[in-house]
């Protein structure tokens, strides 16, 4: 697999080319960002420790079923996977009330959420993602109705495969964000991360925060705490 030219440059991650037209290099950097950018530090590790997080999730959801981009895992940074068009929308899932709708709604932090919630943000830092709802997304073509239900679908897939797994760590998946993408075929295929950058997750005794909430609330010990998640569930770091 030959790395080519660089494609695109997120915040925490690096996209690649390669001679595959079907497949691309995801290339996790140190840079970890909050508040949509506005917040920027190097992490020691957190490349690192995110690629090889990301993977074993990854590999676990693909055991349950649900269809990722993972190929193969090429080096401690950087991993191949399948090519997608991205859909421009963010899926985010709550078991407990955190975060923005702590701060919409005026709800207590912790609350149990019962059914977990399920919202829609468009991604867009300049616009700081907001909020949207399932009309906005086919009216404005960001997928249609059949995707967004099977996007729907399988992130409260992903929500029982991992709430369990992380249970069984000792933590409370708070809430997540996936974002998908569309492959050659016209599947729907779950795209970008899973890591504690892009999920909160805390202590179920002492509901301490081992999250990117650390980074943004500068709580410190950012990458050990991941690193402590990472060890909790199994992931060989
Ligand atoms: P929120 O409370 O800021 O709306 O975020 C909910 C969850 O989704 C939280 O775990 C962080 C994650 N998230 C991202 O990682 N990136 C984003 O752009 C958004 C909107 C949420
Ligand atoms: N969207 C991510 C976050 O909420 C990264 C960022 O905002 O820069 O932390």
């Amino acid at each position: 697999m030959e790395k080519r030219s660089e494609l695109y440059r997120g915040k925490a991650k690096t996209v690649f080319t390669t001679d595959n037209p079907e497949r691309l290099i995801l290339q996790f950097r140190n840079d970890t960002s909050a508040f949509d950018g506005e917040k920027v530090e190097q992490l020691d590790r957190k490349g690192m420790v995110n690629n090889k997080f990301n993977n074993f999730i990854m590999a676990k959801l693909e055991a349950a079923g649900i269809p990722t981009q993972l190929d193969q895992v090429l080096s401690d940074t950087e991993t191949l996977v399948k090519k997608l068009t991205m859909i421009p929308v963010e899926c985010v899932v709550r078991n407990f009330a955190a975060g923005s709708l702590v701060r919409r709604l005026g709800v207590t932090e912790g609350q149990a959420l019962n059914p977990p919630t399920f919202e829609l943000f468009l991604k867009n830092d300049s616009l700081h993602d907001p909020m949207i709802n399932d009309s906005h997304v086919v009216s404005f073509g960001w997928a249609t109705a059949e995707q967004l239900a099977q996007m729907k679908a399988l992130t409260l897939r992903v929500n029982d495969v991992l709430s369990k797994l992380f249970d069984a760590g000792g933590m409370m998946l708070v809430d997540f964000k996936l974002e998908f993408g569309v492959d050659a075929d016209g599947t729907i295929v779950l795209g970008d991360e899973f890591s504690p950058d892009g999920c909160r997750l805390w202590d179920k005794e002492t509901r301490k925060k081992l999250d990117k909430d650390r980074f943004r609330q500068g709580l410190g010990g950012v990458v050990e705490a991941y690193e402590e998640v990472a060890a909790r569930i199994g992931v060989p770091l």
